[in-house]
């Protein structure tokens, strides 16, 4: 009689010992979730702000971004806003926005050069205006690398078309490689590049580097060394967001508005 109840003292301390641990990973997990909510978004809201050249190691970024940035709702297919009233920017989650089948619709492949399969009917953007004027719009961007959906943003500036900055805040390239495309020196390549020409998107991002010369050259960025599979995904990804199915109906729209020129003569 001992020994058998000897042997089962062990199985009941387990029992209670896992009990005990599982709760509290799980309350750890629960507790800590606001917390993990609210630092992705502020690390979103740094990438904003760096994609835009506004961000400084150190500063406050929600102080910052509250009174720098206006988010906005726009309706991708026909590039108009979309009232607060009917979508309040501050909530919209548009990642969620993007597998539900309520507020996506399934992306053929001979348009999904992005590799997104669905694509959300409305996306955030997010304006900067100074004295009034709008000086610098940041779009989210995202796309298949070569493991990965990439996820970042890329600002234009007031001519809504050359590039203020881009940033990585996601991807799940290998370290070295591909992931090269969140290392700042690689994206500050973009600063000043040009995304469009005569109306419709011209921009390579070139394995080996940027091979013209002279105002050709604004329309390329270099490749990732050894990387040119994400190199190929940064590209299409760009192809696809700045096209016809992306952004540029609300750019078009948005130049319009403002009567910007569609590209400044040899803008190149
Ligand atoms: C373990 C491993 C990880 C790799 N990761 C990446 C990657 O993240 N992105 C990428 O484009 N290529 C990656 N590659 C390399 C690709 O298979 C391919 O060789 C490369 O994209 C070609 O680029 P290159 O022509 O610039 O050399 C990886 C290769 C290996 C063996």
């Amino acid at each position: 009689m001992a020994v058998k109840e000897s042997n089962i003292k062990p199985f009941y301390t387990a029992l209670i010992l896992a009990f005990v641990c599982s709760f509290l990973v799980a309350a750890a997990s629960v507790g800590l979730r606001p917390l993990q909510i609210k630092n992705s978004r502020l690390d979103q809201h740094k990438n904003i702000l760096r994609a835009a050249g506004l961000y400084k190691k150190g500063m406050a970024v929600d102080k910052l971004f509250a009174s720098a940035v206006e988010p906005r709702i726009i309706d991708i297919a026909t590039g108009r806003f979309v009232p607060e009233r009917k979508i309040d920017p501050a909530i919209f989650n548009q990642r969620a926005a993007a597998i539900d089948p309520e507020r996506s619709r399934a992306l053929p492949r001979s348009i999904d050069q992005a590799g997104l399969q669905r694509l959300e009917k409305y996306s955030l953007v997010y304006l900067i205006k100074k004295n009034g004027r709008l000086s610098r719009i940041v779009f989210p961007i995202r796309g298949k690398g070569l493991w990965s959906t990439m996820y970042g943003y890329l600002a234009l500036g007031a001519d809504l078309n050359t590039v203020i900055g881009i940033t990585f805040y996601e991807n799940g390239e290998t370290p070295g490689l591909g992931a090269e495309v969140a290392n700042p020196a690689w994206q500050a390549g973009w600063r000043g590049k040009k995304i469009y020409r005569a109306g419709r998107v011209d921009f390579q991002v070139v394995k080996g580097g940027v091979q013209v010369k002279g105002p050709a050259a604004l329309h390329e960025v270099d490749g990732i060394t050894g990387a040119t599979l994400t190199s190929n995904g940064v590209n299409n990804l760009l192809h696809f967001w700045f096209g016809k199915y992306g952004f540029k109906p609300f750019i078009d729209r948005l130049r319009q508005k403002l009567k910007r020129p569609p590209e400044v003569k040899n803008n190149v």
